[in-house]
């Protein structure tokens, strides 16, 4: 780990939301304090579920107006698909904060992956995003960068990608994209992941990473790892 990196582990998975949705309003609040507004790429899956909804009753302290928001992925579905990160993140958070729709950048699903990925990649721009939120697969993968896959070398900022688990087609900012961030947050909770976040760590440590988790360092930003005990615990004991 760079000496600015940090891994935080928390006793529960309580603890671990309430840290977590701390740690987004602040760089929210310090964002956009400091530029007016911040760009936030949201993750999907189920692990950031009860973080958005505890971010979205943070909302008398949050500037939630003007946040622009984005996704580090997609999966190649219609915008009310229940596999889709557009429609947790809405129905979590989005839709509760009243988000306006002008700042809600959604990855167009419902078309197909390689267009999608292309007019998203035109809705980012070249301005780096202020904070990328990611979680991670037992199998090491995060956002849908997948183990071996190709676009792991892309230095593309949005592609289209494959996953093992359906929904199969997806798209996805690629590690160009999200190394550039001035923030990256991982959180990664429960017992199913622990083996892979010891093993992340350790490619991380030894700096041969080979796991698409491993290989997030942002260039100039800072990166934080929120785990709880159960996600935490084969990792040997960090060295500083
Ligand atoms: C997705 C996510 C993906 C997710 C991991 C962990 O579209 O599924 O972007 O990278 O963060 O698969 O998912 P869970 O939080 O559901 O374990």
């Amino acid at each position: 780990m760079r000496s600015d990196d940090e891994v935080l582990v928390f006793d529960n998975d309580r603890a671990l939301v309430s840290a977590a949705a701390g740690a987004i309003a602040e760089h929210i609040e310090t964002r956009v304090a400091d530029s007016g507004t911040c760009r936030i790429a949201l993750a999907g899956g189920s692990t950031p579920q009860p973080v958005y909804q505890r971010l979205a009753a943070m909302q008398d302290h949050v500037e939630f107006a003007k946040v622009e928001w984005f996704f580090g992925d997609e999966r190649c579905v219609p915008p009310d698909d229940d596999a889709s990160n557009y429609a947790m993140a809405r129905d979590m958070l989005l839709k509760p904060v009243g988000a306006p729709t002008e700042r809600i950048h959604r990855i167009k699903g419902e078309r197909p992956a390689q267009e999608a990925a292309a007019a998203y990649q035109t809705e980012l721009g070249d301005e780096p995003l202020d904070l990328v939120l990611l979680g991670m697969g037992t199998d090491g993968h995060t956002a849908s960068l997948f183990p071996g896959s190709a676009e792991l070398e892309s230095d593309q900022q949005v592609v289209a990608t494959q996953s093992p688990i359906p929904p199969h087609d997806r798209v996805s900012l690629t590690l160009k994209t999200i190394n550039a961030a001035r923030a990256v947050l991982f959180i990664v909770s429960g017992p199913a992941k622990a083996r892979r976040v010891a093993e992340v760590m350790a490619e991380i440590d030894a700096g041969t990473c080979r796991l698409p988790a491993a290989r997030v360092k942002p260039t100039q930003g800072k990166l934080q790892w929120f785990l709880d005990e159960s996600a935490a615990h084969l990792m040997r004991a960090r060295t500083p």
